[in-house]
């Protein structure tokens, strides 16, 4: 049975909608979004070309700033190139099971072989080109997400290829301006995936100006409706010898816990590395 908009707005936020929903968001491209999950378990069933074709097709249909078109997408049918990269990060096995994995990259080097083509002096050399390539490679990836979800697929990104980055860069050979943003597995999925409950609306946007209240009023809440959907064991409680158990354990325990360690603080060395300057 199809589920309504309702009931999809209910599964995300774990809330019910604040009104009903339009008649015109009753359409697939709703569903598939509000339906999303990451998927990390997939079934050796290879992507078909053709569909692949489309799937990038429709990645490369995304807004791009000022129409530079700074992504480059490395699919990785090597075995050994993949396996060199899955094995950086074996906590995650998907990485090397996944029938398809791809890198998506921030490409700032194609528009400077394209100023030199053209005897023009590449005049933009500060953090924004950093930023708009990143932009414009995730949004990529974001398309291809929801083309791949709609077309029976599931997806897992992977940003902790850039825990790795300078060997990712070795792998791939990425050259100057070039750097990973996230890697992507994709297939069919083996298990259902369960939806993630999003922080409130009425927490996430602001009217007019920014509301640092909604924060406090809406955070408990969240985090207590969140856990009656999803409870995280006791055994999944980070850094438990700094911090001990918690009695209760939410998402912003949880994440607090997380961002209270420094994770991949080299990547500003590599992306100068890469050429770029973040100034
Ligand atoms: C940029 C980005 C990087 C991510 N990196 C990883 C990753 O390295 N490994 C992983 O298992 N999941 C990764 N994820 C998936 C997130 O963990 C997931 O999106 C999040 O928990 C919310 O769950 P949902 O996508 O099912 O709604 C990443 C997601 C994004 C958007």
């Amino acid at each position: 049975m199809t589920e309504t908009i309702a009931e999809l707005y209910n599964q995300r936020f774990a809330q019910e909608m604040g009104a009903e929903p339009e008649a015109a968001a009753e359409n697939e491209v709703v569903r598939t979004i509000l339906s999303h999950r990451t998927h990390r378990r997939f079934l050796p069933d290879p992507v078909p070309a053709a569909l692949m074709e489309t799937l990038l097709a429709c990645a490369y249909s995304a807004p791009s700033k000022s129409d530079l078109q700074q992504a480059t997408v490395l699919r990785v049918v090597d075995e050994d190139k993949r396996e060199a990269i899955a094995s950086l990060i074996p906590s995650m096995p998907w990485i090397g099971s996944a029938p398809e994995f791809m890198v998506f990259c921030g490409d700032s080097r194609r528009i400077r072989g394209i100023c030199e083509r053209r005897g023009k002096l590449f005049a933009n050399d500060h953090l924004d080109a950093f930023f708009n390539a990143t932009v414009d490679a995730a949004i990529v990836m974001q398309n291809l997400i929801i083309a791949a979800e709609a077309s029976g697929l599931g997806c897992c990104p992977i940003s902790v290829i850039r825990n790795h980055a300078t060997r990712v860069a070795e792998i791939l050979q990425l050259p100057e301006w070039v750097f990973p943003v996230a890697g992507l597995c994709v297939g069919y999925p083996s298990a259902k995936a369960y939806v993630s409950v999003r922080l409130p609306l009425g927490l996430t946007v602001h009217v007019d100006s920014y509301d640092q209240t909604a924060l406090d009023r809406e955070l408990d809440g969240y985090d207590q409706r969140r856990n009656l959907r999803y409870s995280i064991p006791e055994v999944k409680q980070k850094f438990v010898d700094d911090y001990g158990i918690a009695e209760f354990y939410g998402w912003s325990e949880d994440k607090a816990r997380q961002v209270s360690r420094p994770e991949r603080d080299d990547f500003g060395e590599f992306v100068r590395r890469q050429g770029f300057l973040l100034d």
